[in-house]
């Protein structure tokens, strides 16, 4: 009988379980926790209760719609991190027990080399080597990937994710949390007439905390005018903050495609989502001869299936865990 590999992600605020078999994603089930928005952000104690609510559920949910039984999983593959200690903490003691009961093999993975082989839960798959821009809440990442398990990190944010640069953003605009896709929905109505100054960063590193106190301080200088100033231009306020955002980030990504040579280029994480860098991605595509490859919305934001695959890809190196596995809240791709 062929086995399936069940998936487990918990590093952040969303419980996510799948199933990966005869080289397709069969489920990929998210329990996404709107709790956090009553309190502008995710609150790790919050958020660790709720995978533990959550999480069985889940996994249950995850088996029944890949229309299997729990007997024909052949390995579990779960988050190890990076992430919030007490949530990751939740996801690895689950995919051990789990383990342990059915007595199959466990895979630790890294929840970023994850985000970057979600590219391969569909067609098209991109060939290597390829360019990746990890854009999420907790990261800003520019990474080589020379082979399935061969990344290498060519420059990362600083400080402030991408992500959070929206979502700070949202927060001084008055938005609710996670900010970013109503940005991008509100940019799409407005015009970037605002000019935000872009960091003067050597490499390929991002900053994005200097972007946040200089939009603070236009805010403020403009409410000292007119206290009405944000709500009436809020569009374009938005267009204008998300258009700084992606320049900043194809600028980058340009200087490692010269820097390279490598003209396939995908990006991956939950601001992978945003128009305006999907819009500007094309655009670059097409003026620099660029492939681009976008994976669908769903492997784009935390999910389990980019786990499943990318435990797949270490089943098939013989790359194994154990039971002493502990959650990593830092660890390099
Ligand atoms: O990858 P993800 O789901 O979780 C993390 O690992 O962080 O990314 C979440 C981030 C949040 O900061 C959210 O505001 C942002 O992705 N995001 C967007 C959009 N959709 C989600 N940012 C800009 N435009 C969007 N359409
Ligand atoms: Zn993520």
């Amino acid at each position: 009988m062929k086995k399936a590999i069940l998936g487990i992600e918990s590093s952040c605020d969303d419980t996510s379980a799948a199933i990966w078999m005869d080289g397709q994603i069969l489920s990929n089930v998210v329990a996404s926790q709107e709790i956090h928005q009553a309190y502008g952000g995710v609150v790790p104690e919050v958020a660790s209760r709720a995978h533990q609510e959550n999480l069985i559920p889940v996994v249950e949910t995850a088996i029944r719609k890949a229309g299997i039984t729990r007997h024909q999983i052949g390995a579990v593959a779960f988050t190890r991190g990076p992430g919030l200690m007490g949530s990751l903490l939740v996801g690895v003691s689950f995919a051990k027990a789990f383990a342990l009961s059915l007595d199959i093999p466990l895979i630790e993975v890294n929840h970023m080399q994850a985000h970057v082989l979600a590219h391969f839960a569909r067609d098209p798959k991109p060939e290597f080597p390829f360019l990746c821009l990890t854009v999420s809440g907790g990261h800003t990442q520019i990474i080589v990937v020379k082979d399935y398990l061969d990344m290498e990190l060519l420059g990362e944010s600083i400080d402030d994710a991408a992500g959070e640069a929206f979502d700070k953003t949202g927060k001084l605009l008055g938005l609710p949390y996670p900010a970013g896709p109503k940005i991008d929905q509100l940019a799409q109505l407005g015009t970037p007439r605002f000019k935000f100054p872009e960091p003067q960063i050597e490499g390929l590193n991002f900053s994005f905390s200097g972007l946040k106190t200089s939009i603070l301080y236009f805010l403020q200088r403009q409410q000292k005018e007119n206290p009405a100033f944000i709500r009436e231009n809020l569009e374009d306020i938005c267009a204008s903050v998300q258009d700084r955002i992606v320049s900043i980030l194809i600028r980058k990504l340009r200087k490692a495609s010269v820097q390279t040579g490598i003209k396939r280029v995908a990006i991956a994480g939950g601001v992978s989502a945003n128009s305006g860098l999907r819009k500007s991605l094309s655009e670059n595509a097409e003026t620099l001869g660029w492939t681009v490859f976008i994976p669908d919305f769903e492997f784009c934001t935390d999910n389990a299936a980019m786990i499943a695959v990318t435990g797949y890809y270490k089943f098939l190196a013989g790359v194994f865990s154990n039971q002493t596995a502990a959650p990593l809240a830092r660890w390099e791709i």
